[in-house]
């Protein structure tokens, strides 16, 4: 089948590969020329694990490329679908400017009947409200009958680090779709997806939208509830460690998303969970359960630096060396990581910043420029420095050497803000180690 994905970005980009490997014929469209322009010679603007690969390869085939001319993706496909951002607007709605001008750009190039396939996140309503602009772009009269196009709400579970896997092999498809025809499209496009018994749901489009909304909130709920557990743990002496292990191998409950540390961050719960307040709220519907999510994961995000303030109160010109940007592991995406909050803590505290990351230092020096430092490895940022904050549980850092984190440093203090390590086993090398949550042992040496 022949479908076009507007937006080149994780999601967009990802799909398109995902659609194209798995024999589709597939045009990515972006109104970022550079980013078209480097799509277009096989190399990837994101880091995703296997993605270039894929994306070579599908090119190679023949089934995938990329143009910023929408109405050449239009003209060559039954499906369009809308994968754009969604930020938040300054009242925490979702902003919908993107979408909907790909929407009405989409009706102005109709050249015959299309499917328009709502994949970036949106708040109940939209796939309506796109209806509504496509209709009005080309002149037909709100509701009854058309037949230029349908509206599909296709919401998308990938997780960024793990995103190709996520869009070949999903847990489940949700589809929210009004005409039975659509449906049957929807599941044949899929149908190579969903071979090995991964569910197509098939629902309705104001259900398939809050979907999206309620997975994300609830997994962001997960990370604050643990995180809360965790602050009891700090004032009782008890250690999250265990009481995440023994909580989370009950079945109900399950272990993923249970980790203590210093917050969620990335382009989609900070994100979404706003847009969910806004949506409830402004529906009268009191939103206070997902307020107190936020709320935690803002302390969560400022632990690093509280405990810095702590162990050096009123010391002017500490090193801090940071292991881990990403704002979580396998990614190169930076957006609302707990690292921006400790990077810019300190940078206004007039502490040296020296950071290493596996793939998100090229995002960080588009920030922060020539105001920290950059290590071509990680022990390298170590040199002369106060404290290490390790904010991103990359496997590069899980076992370190720790005779030469020590030698290396000018005072042993290691802030493990993603528990990745036994505070025991490094008090005995003569170090310092503050985890989230770990009790009376946080700072054992
Ligand atoms: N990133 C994730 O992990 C994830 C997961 C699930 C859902 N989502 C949702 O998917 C949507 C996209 O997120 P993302 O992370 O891929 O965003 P992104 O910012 O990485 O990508 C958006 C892309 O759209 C392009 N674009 C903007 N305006 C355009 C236009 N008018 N025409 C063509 N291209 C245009 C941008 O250049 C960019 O490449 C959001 O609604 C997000 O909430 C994201």
């Amino acid at each position: 089948m022949k479908l076009c994905v507007v937006g080149s970005g994780y999601v967009g980009l990802v799909t398109a590969v995902g659609f194209a490997e798995m024999g589709h014929v597939v045009v990515g469209v972006d109104n970022d020329p550079a980013k078209v322009e480097r799509l277009s010679s096989g190399r990837s603007p994101i880091y995703e694990p296997g993605l270039e690969e894929l994306l070579l390869r599908n090119m190679e085939g023949g089934r995938l490329s990329f143009t910023t001319d929408l109405a050449r993706g239009v003209a060559e496909s039954l499906f369009c679908f809308i994968a754009v951002g969604t930020p938040n607007a300054d009242d925490g709605s979702a902003d919908l400017g993107t979408v909907l001008s790909v929407a009405r750009e989409i009706a102005r190039t109709l050249t015959g009947y299309r499917v328009v396939v709502v994949k970036s996140t949106v708040p109940v309503g939209t796939s309506k409200k796109v209806d509504q602009v496509m209709r009005e772009t080309l002149g037909i009269a709100p509701g009854g009958t058309q037949e230029r196009f349908d509206v599909v709400s296709n919401p998308e579970f990938l997780k960024e680090g793990s995103a190709l896997e996520d869009v070949l092999r999903p847990d489940r498809v949700v589809v929210g779709v009004d005409n039975p025809r659509v449906a049957e499209l929807m599941k044949e496009l899929y149908a190579p997806f969903t071979r090995n018994g991964h569910p197509v749901y098939l629902m309705d489009v104001a259900s398939a939208e809050l979907t999206k909304y309620a997975a994300n909130a609830f997994l962001a709920t997960k990370i604050s509830f643990i995180n809360k557990m965790a602050e009891l743990c700090d004032t009782t002496g008890a250690d999250i460690m265990n009481v995440r292990m023994g909580m989370g191998s009950d079945r109900r409950i399950g272990m993923p998303f249970l980790y203590a540390g210093v917050g969620y961050g990335g382009s989609c719960f900070p994100k979404d969970v706003k847009a969910l307040i806004h949506t409830g709220e402004s529906l009268g519907i009191s939103m206070g359960i997902l307020r107190e999510v936020e709320a935690i994961n803002a302390r969560q995000k400022a632990i690093p630096v509280s405990l810095i303030d702590r162990i050096y109160p009123g010391k002017a010109d500490l090193r801090v060396a940071i292991w881990g940007g990403a704002f979580k592991a396998e990614t190169d995406d930076i957006r609302e990581a707990s690292s921006l909050v400790t990077i810019d803590a300190c940078l206004s505290r007039g502490y040296r910043v020296a950071l290493y990351d596996p793939e998100a230092m090229e995002n960080l020096r588009g920030r922060y420029k020539d105001r920290i430092v950059f290590g071509k490895e990680p022990y390298e940022v170590l040199a002369g420095a106060d404290v290490l904050c390790v904010l991103t549980e990359w496997r590069v850092f899980r076992t370190p050497d720790w005779e030469r984190v020590k030698k290396s440093m000018r005072r042993p203090v290691v802030i493990d803000g993603r528990n990745q390590y036994d505070p025991r086993e490094i008090a005995s090398c003569g170090i310092e180690c503050y985890g989230v949550g770990r009790g009376e042992r946080s700072s054992a040496t």
